[in-house]
């Protein structure tokens, strides 16, 4: 490890949570949240944004929840520049050890006429006194120019030096449409380092989105212009084409550490899997030939560039796929593999379980060893991802037969246990998994709307375990569910079952209050 003495520390704030989950299908639920939680705060990021509060009771619920488990780096909200945005993400973020208030405006003349119906003076203005109230609860705040990659100089000037005197600490600099170029956007960092009289009172942070696909390189720019704070993704989901991806800024700083005389304290170790998770529990998978994480990043096809890596690693590879946590071995598992094996493969993945649930893990190993010739990395990371995210709820389960083809009316029989009885109905569809919904919904005599339904294998081969996706509308709210099973339908109910279930569950909770 060099010696850091001289060199800039990069904080890595991590919006997986918030921003992240704004894309499409990769709503989490309260569980999956606090899973990811802790991936990243043994990743060691420096802040964790843990929602939107005031957006819905689950985010505000969420943000509370996360603040009340991590201890070792920041949590923030995310909060308009109101008092009922800031004062609802105060109280959910209180709770932390290190709480931050991030809260946000926009500072382009397009946003402040178009959707804020703001002259440049009021935006100041309520900047000004948002900050100032946020500070006077939050010893930590951040204030973020929404759209500033399109706002005008003087006005950004300007407004960074009013947040700053209000009491901001950190100052985000947003390229929230993805507009922005490498060179024009270290530019305006340099600009603003320059221009801004207090700027040395606050850490200069960025937040790039992908539209054009240089999220992470804009975020590099600037950190080279003097930003020392970055805002990122975990496989870079989020909005539209996505934010910055967090593994490839800080593998880039860790690969290139004397280039940007710059460091991280991320334990790169735990990148491999924390994607690994966000991608299994958000249902979204990561393509092949992304960056660092995807499953072609440290695979060398072609002859030649095999000889050079088995003749000399660095031949081929700037950086090792142990740096991430990757095992350079990829060990098959079956159904004679015995549990000193399948433990020390969750060690290798990095999947942290309690001894408990490792028999419970490995129970589920070995069912699926019976029906599958060979257990892949994936499928033992589906199943403990999958264990760590389903949990016990009103309706389980207990059995289900299907009778489908071309030319009669698929049926499915369906019997559950909800609590100490079993329940089966008959339904007919238009296939066996919409025949199976329907015989759920009539156990339980609900209604509910399918809003999106997604089936991906896996892994590879004929044999391969699906993953089955849904999200379900009960009266106002939606909520997600996975499942996963060798059998289409038997994933697709359980994913049914899970998001019908956290419905029930929040139903529940809401009349308690
Ligand atoms: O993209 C954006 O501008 C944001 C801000 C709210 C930080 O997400
Ligand atoms: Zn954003």
């Amino acid at each position: 490890m060099s010696d850091k003495t001289d060199m800039r520390k990069i904080h890595i704030f991590d919006t997986t949570l918030r921003d992240g989950e704004r894309s499409p299908g990769c709503t989490m639920n309260l569980r999956d949240k606090l899973l990811v939680t802790e991936m990243l705060e043994a990743m060691r990021v420096d802040i964790i944004e843990a929602g939107f509060a005031i957006a819905s009771d689950g985010d505000f619920e969420a943000v509370k929840a996360i603040s009340k488990v991590v201890k070792n780096c920041a949590v923030a909200s995310l909060c308009r520049a109101l008092e009922k945005d800031i004062d609802r993400a105060w109280e959910a973020v209180k709770h932390a050890v290190h709480p931050r208030l991030h809260t946000f405006l926009a500072t382009s003349p397009i946003h402040m006429s178009a959707k804020l119906k703001m002259t440049p003076d009021e935006v100041y203005e309520r900047v000004v006194s948002m900050v100032k109230y946020a500070r006077n609860l939050c010893p930590e705040v951040e204030f973020s120019l929404e759209d500033c990659s399109r706002s005008e100089r003087p006005f950004i000037f300007k407004i960074v030096e009013g947040a700053i005197a209000a009491g901001a600490n950190t100052i985000n600099i947003p390229d929230t449409v993805g507009y922005a170029v490498p060179s024009e956007f270290s530019d305006l960092t340099r600009d603003i380092i320059a221009n801004v009289p207090n700027i040395d009172e606050a850490r200069l942070s960025v937040h790039c989105h992908n539209d054009l696909g240089l999220g992470v390189a804009n975020t590099l720019a600037a950190i080279e212009a003097g930003a020392t704070q970055a805002e990122c993704t975990i496989n870079g989901i989020g909005e539209r084409a996505g934010n910055a991806a967090l593994e490839e800024i800080v593998m880039a700083l860790h690969t290139r550490q004397e280039y940007y005389n710059a460091y991280t304290d991320i334990d790169t170790t735990k990148i491999y899997a924390t994607s690994r998770c966000v991608s299994n529990v958000t249902g979204s998978p990561v393509q092949p030939n992304k960056a660092i994480v995807g499953e072609n990043a440290f695979a060398h096809e072609a002859g030649i560039h095999q000889h050079g890596v088995m003749a000399n690693p660095l031949t081929y590879e700037i950086m090792t796929p142990e740096s991430i946590g990757l095992p350079r071995n990829k060990m098959i598992l079956g159904k004679h593999s015995g549990k000193h094996a399948f433990t020390q493969r969750l060690t290798d993945l990095g999947i942290k379980l309690e001894a408990i649930k490792i028999e419970e893990l490995f129970t589920q190993f070995k069912a699926l060893a019976d029906r599958k010739k060979t257990v892949s990395d994936a499928d033992i990371e589906a199943l403990a991802h999958n264990m760590a995210t389903t949990f016990r709820g009103t309706a389980e389960l207990d059995r289900f037969s299907t009778i489908a083809s071309n030319v009669i009316t698929p049926v499915s029989t369906v019997r559950l246990r909800v609590g100490e009885d079993l329940v089966e109905k008959v339904s007919a569809g238009d296939g066996p998994v919409n025949a199976s919904f329907s015989a759920i919904c009539d156990i339980l005599g609900i209604s509910c709307r399918l809003e999106d339904y997604q089936l991906s294998a896996v892994t590879e081969g004929m044999d391969a375990q699906c993953r089955a996706s849904v999200r379900v509308r009960l009266g106002d709210h939606a909520y997600r569910g996975n499942g996963i099973s060798t059998d289409i339908v038997e994933a697709s109910i359980l994913a049914y079952l899970q998001a019908i279930n956290a419905g029930l569950e929040a139903s529940k909770v809401q009349q308690q209050e």
